[in-house]
């Protein structure tokens, strides 16, 4: 698998995150996803953004794309060092939350991607990479 192009953005403000939807779009459209596949990842993005901002405390968004073979796709690690997640399946259960949100987030976003992979530690942080294939 090859990366083609990676950027790093911030995800610290509500800005930011409109920013990261953008260049996740502009992104998704030069890979050559299609318009339904690039609104699941910018959906994604979004999602995770709001976390890494609301929970997080701020963080980072690397943006990378990716090709294998004929294939390409988009890859995105959105990461904090905020307080982690101490239950991760919990976490990912439809309707979850510890703030004021319908506790979708995560396990929406997972349902929008091809690939999903999350790792967070308490005291260290949260990493969460996720994947759409064209
Ligand atoms: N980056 C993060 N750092 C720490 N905790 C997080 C992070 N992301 C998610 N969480 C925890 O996981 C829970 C579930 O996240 P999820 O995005 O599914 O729901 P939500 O943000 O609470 O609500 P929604 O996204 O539907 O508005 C959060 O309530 C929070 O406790
Ligand atoms: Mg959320």
């Amino acid at each position: 698998m090859t990366v083609l192009r990676s950027e790093v953005m911030a995800v610290r403000s509500a800005q930011d995150i409109v920013l990261v939807r953008q260049a996740v779009r502009a992104w998704s459209v030069a890979q050559g996803l299609g318009l339904v596949d690039q609104t699941k990842i910018v959906t994604a993005a979004s999602e995770l953004a709001r976390n890494t901002v609301d929970y997080g405390g701020g963080g980072t968004v690397r943006l990378e794309a990716l090709q294998e073979g004929a294939r390409k796709g988009l890859r995105l690690t959105f990461e904090d060092q905020g307080p982690g997640i101490p239950d991760l399946a919990l976490a990912l259960t439809d309707g979850y939350t510890t703030g004021t949100g319908m506790g979708l987030g995560l396990s929406g976003s997972k349902r929008l991607v091809n690939e999903f992979d999350i790792w967070s530690e308490t005291g260290k942080g949260t990493r969460v990479t996720v994947t759409r294939w064209k």
